[in-house]
């Protein structure tokens, strides 16, 4: 059994490095920024930090090409910087989360160009070769996430690299004991340097079935220059969501358990049965990010039956999401301004209250939309390496903290990814100062949360009174959520005191035996 329980009640936040903070003028945010701003998760009232890549990388993907897992880019810091973030970091009761990427390396790290440079390399194996169709083409079907095959040839051996998303990012061999070793040791390393835990890349994609069959296809001709919607249109029978895959999680969790770290697996593509099969042992990933509401617009009906299956089916191992930095900014999915922000406090508030361990993504707490690019900026690889899709950089533009230049992220000319400058109504310091900002209001949220572990610690009991509204009771805490677009009338059994309204709605009306909930608004009730 596990002894990585600290995390169950907690609430994490994710960084995304290069866009949280820079310290030293180059435009890119480092580990020194993230420090010099832990006061800010402090005062927010989260409990851990989940920093996105930090490796040394060609930047292909802006960091998840990984060339050294064991040392810091140079324009993030350092070893002693990463040293110095988390003994600050736990100094003031955060704990930190590395990213760490099994799937796939750059292919300029050190292992792959040793395996790419001869069919008897000791590393051949380490990734995953296969020789041509015999039409000359790739072996399979498969495609990359990014676009194209999942294949590329190396003229030098004559064999196709696999790579589920770019070609600079060749899929490790799982099969293979040497890299799982490798991969022991680096939890191992990070770990010893005080790491509180992992979110793991791609987690359902770590081993493919060996018969590297063609994967069926599904939809027939989607538009062929969306890489999602070429990757969506196949169902992902043999290269991703193999049950072997939980083996290796069990073998991490042998690895981490003496530090007490947890293991946070990304399983995408998947569905509440694939999320509670990577959780349900709890041996293996103690917890798993739900996706499925990061990929999707304003869906009010799809997303609480979505939300109750999956606390359901896992109610204790889930990492609640709906921002982070591969998709638009929830404020911008559900409509933008106002109403986006009014819904994305809805879903929250909801989320808040599912136990597991619920994630925010920097900005969020200030109700961001995303930001504003000029096209010819553009740097995500989804956007650059094709004709269509808007790829992922509104989600990653630079976090503002002031009024000053750049909203206060660098003092370059530029952040690495040009955007316009925020409004000032936008940014940290004016939104501490202002008691109806979203800041203010997620604030207060985890400081309620945090009394009530109710929330957390008890089962859910779930009703919907209407399709697009749901009434769940944990321990003393009742929340009623309507996310629909008239009020909903909610029976109660008790005097109820409201102890949060989600941020932009109007309070709901308590009576003895009801309580009318305002259109989109969640709401926290205790006995009066
Ligand atoms: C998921 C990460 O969140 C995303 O940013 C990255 O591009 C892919 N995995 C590939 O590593």
């Amino acid at each position: 059994m596990t002894t990585a329980q600290w995390w169950r009640g907690t609430v994490g936040y994710e960084i995304y490095p290069r866009s949280f903070a820079d310290s030293n003028g180059d435009g890119i945010g480092d580990l020194d920024g993230i420090r010099r701003h832990l006061d800010h998760l402090v005062d927010l009232g989260v409990d851990a930090l989940w920093i996105a890549p930090f490796y040394p990388s060609p930047g292909h993907d802006h960091g998840y090409d990984v060339a050294d897992y064991r040392d810091i880019a140079d324009y993030h810091g350092t070893l002693e910087d990463f040293d110095r973030l988390v003994a600050e970091a736990h100094d003031k009761g955060l704990r930190v989360i590395v990213d760490i990427v099994p799937n796939h390396s750059s292919s300029e790290n050190a292992w792959f160009l040793s395996s790419r440079s001869s069919r008897d390399s000791e590393h051949r194996d380490w990734y995953i070769w296969k020789d041509p169709a015999p039409d000359g083409g790739p072996p399979n079907n498969w495609v990359s996430h990014f676009g194209g095959p999942a294949w590329t040839l190396d003229e030098g051996t004559g064999q196709y690299w696999c790579h589920l998303f770019l070609p600079e990012q060749p899929d490790f061999n799982w099969e293979n004991e040497q890299v799982r070793e490798a991969f022991d040791e680096t939890l191992r390393f990070w770990c010893e340097r005080g790491a509180d835990g992992f979110r793991i890349d791609v987690a359902h994609a770590l081993m493919k079935h060996q018969s590297f069959a063609d994967n069926p296809r599904v939809v027939d001709a989607p538009d062929p220059d969306d890489p999602g919607a070429v990757f969506n249109s196949f169902e992902h029978l043999y290269d991703l969501g193999q049950e072997s895959t939980v083996r290796i999680f069990e073998r991490w969790n042998d690895v981490v358990e003496p530090y007490g770290a947890v293991l946070i697996g990304e399983v995408g593509h998947g569905t509440p049965e694939r999320l509670e099969q990577m959780v349900a042992s709890g041996d293996a990933l103690h917890t798993a990010f739900h996706l499925n509401a990061v990929w999707e617009g304003w869906k009010p009906e799809w997303l609480l039956g979505e939300l109750e299956e999956v606390q359901r089916r896992a109610p204790g191992g889930i990492s609640w999401v709906i921002d982070n930095h591969d998709k638009s900014r929830s404020v911008s999915r559900y409509g933008g301004g106002a109403l986006g922000r009014q819904r994305s406090a809805a879903v929250t508030a909801l989320q808040m209250a599912l136990g597991g361990m619920p994630f925010l993504y920097q900005g969020q707490e200030l109700g961001l939309d995303d930001g504003k690019i000029d096209p010819a900026d553009l740097a995500d690889p989804i956007s650059t390496r094709n004709d269509h899709g808007d790829g992922r950089d509104g989600a990653r533009t630079a976090m503002p903290w002031t009024t000053g230049w750049r909203n206060g992220f660098t003092t370059a000319p530029e952040a690495w990814l040009r955007s316009e400058d925020r409004g000032a109504e936008e940014t940290v310091v004016a939104q501490s100062d202002d008691s109806t900002s979203p800041l203010s209001w997620y604030r207060s949220m985890l400081a309620i949360r945090r009394e009530h572990p109710g929330l957390w610690e008890t089962r859910a009991e779930w009703s919907n009174p209407t399709p697009t509204s749901a009434a769940l009771r944990r321990g003393d805490i009742v929340v009623l959520s309507n996310l629909g677009d008239e009020p909903v009338t909610f029976d109660v059994d008790e005097v109820l005191d409201v102890a949060l309204v989600s941020y932009g709605s109007e309070p709901p009306e308590v009576q003895s035996s009801s309580v009318v909930v305002a259109p989109t608004s969640t709401v926290w009730l205790t006995p009066a």
